[in-house]
């Protein structure tokens, strides 16, 4: 298979990967380079966990969070979230949304919810970068190009402990590690579309690279032959 980067030709790029893999990391720079559209589908999750958190609903009221959720209007601008207008994108990404979204996230019509909003924004795009956890395998199954990152969960840990120093949250790195591999083990073992590597996805484990070398991969990967 070989790839042109040739902008307008309606290319979607798919990138999975666990919790604390560098995705949106990696994505926002590459659509950036690329002038993609991007899409943190695990926004999408984040918010209606917020959603349901701070409107004290009851997660598995399916009737009640479909009906909310189909009357709120959800929107990226410059890759930060707006949910109504309201942009919530520094709640979404605090502990406390963390340690609840993977069970939010395994409901099965939260993901169909989900997937409608992702679907009305990729039908009017170009060229889009989606990142998440089933999105080679699910949301963009005919993606030209499908990456999948991973890191060993201590790397992982690690990272998401320094991005939480910097926003002031005080976690150990200890308490980190324990719940991203428990967010793994939700995310993985979910009946409906669980975090996989879709069988055509390239792996880029990303233990030993920085984010510019992973970002310069991915942008490499497009220009050569697969
Ligand atoms: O990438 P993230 O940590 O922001 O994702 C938040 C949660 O949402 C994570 O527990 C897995 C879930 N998720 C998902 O199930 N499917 C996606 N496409 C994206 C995220």
């Amino acid at each position: 298979m070989s790839f042109s980067l040739i902008i307008g030709e309606d290319m979607k790029i798919a990138i999975d990967g666990p919790a604390g893999s560098g995705k949106s990391t990696i994505a926002k720079l590459l659509s950036k380079k690329l002038n993609f559209e991007y899409i943190d589908t695990g926004a999408l999750y984040r918010a209606i966990t917020y959603i349901i958190k701070t409107e004290n609903l009851d997660a598995e009221d399916e009737e009640n969070i479909s009906n909310i959720i189909k009357n709120t209007n959800f929107r990226f601008h410059n890759n930060k979230i707006y949910v109504n207008e309201i942009c919530i994108e520094s709640e979404i990404r605090k502990n406390s949304i963390s340690k609840n979204v993977s069970d939010v996230a395994a409901l099965p019509f939260i993901r169909n919810l989900v997937n409608s909003v992702i679907r009305k924004i990729v039908d009017i795009s170009e060229n889009i970068i989606l990142d998440g956890r089933d999105i080679g395998t699910v949301v963009l199954p005919d993606a030209e190009l499908k990456i999948f990152l991973d890191a060993t969960p201590g790397i992982r840990a690690k990272r998401r402990y320094l991005e939480l120093l910097d926003k002031n949250e005080s976690i150990s790195l200890k308490e980190i590690k324990e719940e991203i591999i428990q967010r793994d083990y939700i995310d993985s073992n979910r009946d409906v579309a669980p975090l996989r590597k879709a069988v055509d996805a390239i792996v880029i484990l990303t233990d030993d690279l920085n984010i510019q070398e992973v970002v310069d991969k991915i942008y490499n990967l497009l220009n050569n032959d697969l």
